[in-house]
């Protein structure tokens, strides 16, 4: 079901589908929830999913300089008042979804029953990267997002999702090219500000779910395993071929290991 919610003077878009233990599915960056397509219906079987998508992508509105991912996890906690959902959730980000996940678990964790945290990272940005981020968010501003994929797709996908799977890649240059550059901008923005959360993550008590690809070299596995270490109890899974958008790569497997993980006693 499509949901057009206003919260304040924004108007928000989320998917719902199923019923269930509530499972809040957050996308990464430049996308819209269409990055968990090929996911929903079979996670559906067994969840109410909902899958939003974040201010200023997708049909969501609400465009501001810099969305610190504080901010973007205070919408997801109003979204969840404005669907009248209070059990508490499992929150599944992906990558920007995961640095989300972070302040989610930070600011309102009263809400969160399990976190699932696919292809991201603990750690703050370089120098290095936090400025390639400011020049990125003003080249999209200046040209648009018609040479995005292009940049981003290799990077995104392992080489034998590009090779095996032309379809994924289609889909994903697709979302990216819907997007609207002010969005695109104001997340490079609010990312480069994010903190690092290293400190953070002894201090999750909740049942927790890293996800990674084994060829995602932007969250590589290495540095997604060290993280999960230093939270109690952590589960760290690497799904095999597949790069830094498992969802889109190996849908099987990441409902597999979703599914499995939610159906697990505390
Ligand atoms: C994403 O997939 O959300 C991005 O790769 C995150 C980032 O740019 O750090």
């Amino acid at each position: 079901m499509d949901h057009t919610l206003t919260i304040g003077d924004t108007r928000f878009f989320v998917r719902t589908e199923g019923k269930g233990s509530p499972l809040l599915l957050v996308h990464g960056f430049p996308l819209d929830h269409h990055m968990w397509d090929a996911v929903i219906p079979q996670l559906a079987a067994k969840h109410l999913v909902i899958a939003p998508d974040l201010r200023g992508f997708g049909k969501s509105e609400g465009h501001v300089e810099i969305a610190p991912m504080e901010l973007l996890a205070d919408d997801l906690a109003s979204l969840l008042n404005a669907l009248e959902v209070t059990a508490p959730i499992t929150f599944c980000g992906l990558s920007m979804g995961g640095y989300i996940g972070w302040q989610m678990w930070r600011r309102h964790s009263d809400r969160l029953a399990r976190l699932i945290q696919l292809d991201t990272r603990a750690a703050a940005d370089s120098e290095v990267q936090a400025r390639a981020r400011g020049v990125n968010a003003e080249h999209v501003l200046a040209n648009g997002m018609s040479e995005v994929p292009q940049a981003m797709l290799p990077k995104l996908l392992s080489e034998k999702t590009i090779e095996n799977q032309p379809q994924v890649a289609d889909s994903l240059r697709d979302i990216i090219l819907r997007q609207d550059p002010r969005a695109a901008a104001a997340a490079q923005r609010g990312m480069a500000q994010r903190p690092d959360v290293t400190n953070w993550l002894p201090e999750i008590s909740l049942p927790t779910l890293v996800l990674c690809g084994s060829d995602d070299g932007i969250s590589p596995p290495a540095e997604m395993q060290a993280f999960a270490k230093r939270i109690p109890g952590a589960q760290f899974l690497e799904i095999p071929n597949a790069g830094h958008m498992v969802p889109m790569e190996d849908p099987n497997a990441t409902v597999e290991a979703i599914l499995e993980f939610s159906s697990r006693a505390n």
